[in-house]
């Protein structure tokens, strides 16, 4: 598809079917996510993906509080690894590794649009939870989930 025509097409979807994309879609976003820009290309970001029916998965959905979720077959979880970034020094704490996750989310989600799967960018959640929730190491600060699916 041209950018121009995925641009377009973009839109948040927060309704789903029971359809699971090929594990081999999915590689194709992970691609993209890792195909994006990164401050010093130190690719402080970490990108996870998360299945339906995981225990991940339903540990994250009651962090999450957004019900909707739940119908989706697939999470990527964007990280900004701040010990990736470390030379960087405060700049790179607070800025160049969320800005490093959030630009693979973007790729991940432009990508999605090109293959015909519907997303929805997710932010709004207790960043504690989520880390709790994964059994994230410290250095990795949750930043965002990218909902991914097929459009009901
Ligand atoms: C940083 C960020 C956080 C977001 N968080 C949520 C969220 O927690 N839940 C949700 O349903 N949508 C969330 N969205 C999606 C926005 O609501 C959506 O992008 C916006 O309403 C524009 O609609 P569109 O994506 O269809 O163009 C978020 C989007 C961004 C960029």
């Amino acid at each position: 598809m041209d950018l121009d025509m995925i641009i377009e097409k973009r839109r948040s979807v927060r309704s789903y079917t029971s359809f699971v994309p090929s594990d081999r879609d999915i590689e194709k976003l992970v691609v993209a996510a890792g195909a994006a820009p990164s401050a010093g290309n130190l690719k402080a970001r970490k990108t996870f993906v998360i299945r339906s029916r995981s225990k991940k998965m339903q540990d994250i959905i009651e962090v999450l509080h957004q019900e909707w979720v739940s119908e989706a077959p697939f999470l990527l979880l964007f990280c900004a690894d701040t010990k990736a970034i470390e030379k960087y020094g405060d700049r790179g704490r607070d800025l160049y590794c969320i800005q490093d996750a959030s630009i693979a989310a973007t790729f991940a989600m432009l990508r999605a649009t090109d293959i015909g799967l519907a997303t929805c960018w997710v932010g709004a959640f207790d960043e504690e939870g989520i880390s709790k929730a994964f059994g994230l190491p410290s250095h990795l600060r949750p930043v965002s989930i990218l909902v991914v699916g097929y459009e009901k």
